[in-house]
């Protein structure tokens, strides 16, 4: 039996992801153990989610750095040191160096709502109302240097209504979230994931999995 994964939280806010990683985990519906979830910002509501659960939590504080490279080189320190299998962004708010980034190739995640490549960066709510779009969702992907960039893992998608505004769509998409970054770790934590060509394949093939419709 191979052990179980463990992993690092990266957080900035209100950490409902987290949250629904510990209630998936709780419910042996995802097999992972956080070890460490570290917020950039001290009153990341987060941290509390985290102790809560009986979380080991840290904050480096971006602003007591002087760069973005010294930023990051305490957080892979701080990371390194729990021997995480992957790390998780879950609303972590700042850009990572390139070295960081690479440093964790091929187990460094993050969640971004939209259905990428559609809108990268902030706004995605109201861009995809303002473009008339049918289709809003969240993306889970390997992060790589460029922003928002990077392998897709599972992407959810619903439908936009004509009363949607970005504020209903932000916790329309929020429910999904909840659902699909779980259903992503559990694929990675049971060894399921591969890249190759740029493309995630579960189970060694592209999936229709990859690819959820939710009635929210
Ligand atoms: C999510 O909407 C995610 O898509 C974005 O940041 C938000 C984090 O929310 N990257 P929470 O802190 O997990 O509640």
């Amino acid at each position: 039996m191979t052990s179980r994964k463990k992993a690092v939280v990266l957080i900035s806010g209100s950490g409902s992801n987290l949250q629904a990683f510990i209630d998936h985990i709780n419910d042996g519906q995802l097999e992972l153990d956080i070890t460490l979830v570290i917020s950039n910002k001290p009153d990341a509501f987060g941290l509390e989610r985290a102790t809560k659960a009986g979380i080991e939590t840290d904050c480096l504080n971006h602003k007591e750095f002087d760069s973005r490279l010294s930023f990051d080189h305490a957080l892979m320190q701080r990371i390194d040191e729990t021997h995480a299998d992957i790390v998780i962004l879950a609303g972590f708010m700042r850009i990572l160096t390139a070295e960081f980034v690479n440093h964790y190739r091929g187990r460094l995640v993050n969640i971004h709502p939209s259905l990428l490549p559609k809108y990268p960066g902030v706004d995605t709510h109201q861009r995809a109302i303002n473009a008339g779009d049918e289709w809003h969702g969240a993306s889970i992907h390997f992060v790589v240097p460029e922003v928002d960039a990077g392998p897709i893992i599972l992407q959810g998608q619903l439908k936009l209504t004509d009363n949607d505004t970005a504020s209903s769509l932000q916790q329309r998409i929020h429910t999904i979230e909840h659902q699909l970054y779980p259903q992503a770790l559990s694929w990675f934590s049971a060894d399921r994931l591969t890249i190759k060509n740029n493309k995630v394949l579960l189970d060694g093939e592209t999936s229709a999995k990859q690819l959820q419709t939710f009635e929210v």
